[in-house]
């Protein structure tokens, strides 16, 4: 994909966590796959969304939205720990719904990052937080002198004297170790020496959206941020400047038109390290409003630069993390014959081409199969809803459920769900259509989202 990332690998240099041995040891397994739930240490889906990613003790911590399927009410944020940034242990949710306040019940919690403050050693969170209706914003701080610690809510960050009562946010620690908050549509604010408080106010950057990430490349800092579609994805776009006083440059987008960001919208941008240079690697959301717990997943990609060109020039279903280069996401697996898929009623399926699309509430697909992990391929159309999957024991027991979103705006076929890794033995795969699909308004009452409610399963593989 780059030539310079194709360089490292031939020379054997990337190292996701210098000294950290342990991860080649086990070889674990460091293939990400974009779109598909990720599982952790507990088989429980990685639930981090809006997040962002801190080097710290020789790990990588993940800090995100702990969403739930139900509502869009602040449930917490999470925290996960990894040595490889593929494979993650849940350390717990750092910061519960509290009491009152602007982290209360019945409030929106979101966009949540963490820096390390150098001067005091604490470990200062910043996040959005809102009514449900989004129009009592607060960009809030919480500290903690541990990073996976329980977080103490500070209030609302403050900048001469009056609180910044704005939506989505970002965070940036520059090299000198300043730290900095970067407000939606343009605000950027250099933080005090203890990170609690916002000092300056930098020259306002014109012409830029939501969803703000920076990150800093051969002494050009580069800011990502998203058009205003609400949780539909849009087109993402960058600018570019030497310092972050500006002047800023908006360079236009990094992903090619149309593709709305590979479905995806930034949270974060982390430089992956490999003891002389870096690559940035892109992370976006993949919303799925309203069950965003179990359907939202995640799109990260290493991303190029040239001079002040960033850009990813091509979606990887699937990359490996420590040769950044793009994995079959189903390597290994076999295909299931179509005659071994029970569907059920038989007429609310229908086949097109290979395909078994439904539109009907609680038809389903049912296949039993003998193995350890269970996936299935799928087309995504602004026709289709969500499916709920089920997998039972030979006992019939579940030991599993969960939901897979079929919209999107762009149609593609793909993976879809790829199980988490079950004890080998044989099982049922059940997909059953529930006739629910992602629609949602913004503030405007602008109505988005799927108007059908398609399932459609290409194929089912089982490792
Ligand atoms: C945008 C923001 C998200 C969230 C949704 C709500 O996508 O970036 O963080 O606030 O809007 O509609």
């Amino acid at each position: 994909m780059t030539k310079n990332i194709s360089k490292w690998i031939l020379a054997g240099l990337f190292l996701l966590v210098p000294g950290c041995a342990a991860v080649q040891a086990q070889n674990a397994q460091t293939v990400i796959r974009n779109g598909v739930p990720w599982f952790d240490d507990r088989g429980n889906i990685v639930n981090a969304h809006g997040a962002c990613i801190v080097r710290d003790g020789g790990k990588y911590w993940l800090f995100g939205e702990y969403k739930s399927d139900e509502t869009n009410a602040f449930p917490g944020f999470s925290c996960y720990s990894s040595t490889d940034l593929v494979n993650w242990k849940f350390e717990r949710v750092v910061l519960p719904v509290q009491k009152d306040g602007i982290l209360g019940p019945n409030r929106v919690g979101e966009r949540v990052k963490v820096m390390k403050c150098p001067k005091t050693g604490e470990y200062v969170m910043f996040f959005h937080a809102d009514d449900l209706g989004y129009k009592d914003p607060y960009t809030g701080v919480a500290t903690s002198k541990t990073i996976n610690g329980e977080y103490t809510v500070q209030g609302s960050l403050m900048y001469q004297g009056q609180p910044i009562k704005r939506w989505d946010m970002g965070t940036y620690q520059d090299t000198d170790g300043q730290g900095y908050v970067i407000i939606h549509h343009g605000g950027l604010y250099r933080l005090s020496d203890d990170y609690r408080s916002a000092v300056e106010k930098l020259p306002h950057i014109d012409g830029m959206g939501e969803s703000p990430a920076i990150f800093k490349k051969n002494g050009v800092y580069f800011l990502l941020s998203s058009n205003l579609t609400s949780w539909e994805k849009n087109d993402n776009m960058y600018h570019t400047a030497t310092s972050l006083r500006g002047p800023w440059t908006k360079r236009g987008l990094f992903c090619p038109a149309g593709s709305l960001t590979y479905a995806s919208q930034t949270t974060f941008v982390l430089p992956l390290v490999n003891g002389r240079d870096t690559v940035p690697m892109f992370m976006g959301d993949r919303w799925s409003y309203p069950h965003q717990a179990s359907a939202a997943t995640y799109v990260w990609m290493p991303a190029e630069v040239e001079g002040t060109k960033l850009s990813i020039p091509e979606y990887w279903p699937a990359w490996d993390m420590q040769t950044l280069r793009p994995a079959n996401p189903t390597a290994g697996a076999t295909i299931i014959a179509d005659s071994q898929v029970e569907k059920t009623p038989a007429g609310a399926w229908t086949q097109w081409g290979g395909q078994w699309v439904s539109t009907a509430k609680d038809s389903r697909l049912n296949v039993k199969f003998t193995g350890r992990q269970v996936a299935f391929t799928g087309e995504v159309n602004r026709h289709s809803g969500y499916a709920r999957i089920n997998i039972y024991d030979a006992k019939g027991k579940k030991v599993y459920t969960s939901l897979v979103d079929f919209y999107a705006r762009n149609k593609e076929h793909g993976l879809r769900f790829i199980s988490p890794v079950l004890k080998r033995g044989a099982y049922t795969l059940e997909v059953v259509n529930e006739k629910d699909s992602p629609q949602w308004t913004d503030k405007t009452k602008r109505i988005y989202g799927s108007d059908d409610t398609r399932v459609t399963i290409d194929k089912i593989l089982v490792f």
